[in-house]
């Protein structure tokens, strides 16, 4: 599972999700690329595996495609650790050297970044909510978002996304409304996004 999920940003229960899922024997992966390991730690929450695109928040820089696999220190997930490890070598899923450099230099500033990155989300979400020709925003920093109570609980800030659509029948319906001063950005992770 996902959370906060792309695009809608949909807050799920982390811990609730891990214990459904143990109970059934069954594991828990959690995508944190949106939420990063900044602002959610998942295996804290009882996940058994967390994944994440690199490409986006930690790179952050829009230079480097990549992924991580990330499990915890016990014995069961030494096990999993083998079966990945596995995995890599089969498929070759092995970062080459200048984006494994390129993401380890992105991850040194992923915390000012993201800081940045929420209240900046924070604002843009407030100004569309205002906005006489939104229909609607979804971001989990809003105190009337479904997911906000959960996301204060699991999170330390509330993302960087901020999805809002255009009324139907707007002309601009399929088009993000964007706020002065924002440029449009080809991606959602990087240093140049509002
Ligand atoms: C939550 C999430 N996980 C994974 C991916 C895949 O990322 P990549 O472009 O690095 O393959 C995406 C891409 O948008 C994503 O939004």
């Amino acid at each position: 599972m996902e959370t906060p999920s792309n695009p809608l940003m949909t807050v799920v229960d982390v811990p609730a999700l891990a214990e459904i899922a143990h109970a059934r024997g069954a594991l828990l992966v959690v995508d944190n690329t949106f939420a990063t390991p900044y602002l959610q730690q998942p295996l804290a929450l009882g996940a058994d595996i967390v994944v994440h695109s690199t490409t986006k928040y930690i790179g952050g820089h829009s230079d480097v495609v990549g992924g991580a696999v990330v499990l915890g220190s016990d014995d069961a997930a030494a096990d999993l650790a083998e079966k990945v490890a596995f995995q890599q070598f089969a498929v070759g899923a092995v970062s080459g050297p200048l984006d494994a450099y390129l993401t380890t230099r992105g991850l040194k500033t992923l915390g000012v970044r993201m800081d940045r990155h929420c209240s900046n989300a924070q604002a843009v979400a407030e100004h569309l909510v205002g906005h006489p020709g939104v229909e609607r925003v979804l971001y989990p920093g809003l105190p009337d978002h479904p997911g906000h109570e959960l996301a204060t609980r699991q999170m330390s800030g509330y993302g960087a996304w901020s999805p809002s659509s255009w009324p139907a029948g707007s002309p601009r319906r399929g088009r993000s409304p964007r706020p002065p001063g924002c440029s449009c950005s080809p991606s959602l992770w990087a240093a140049s996004s509002p």
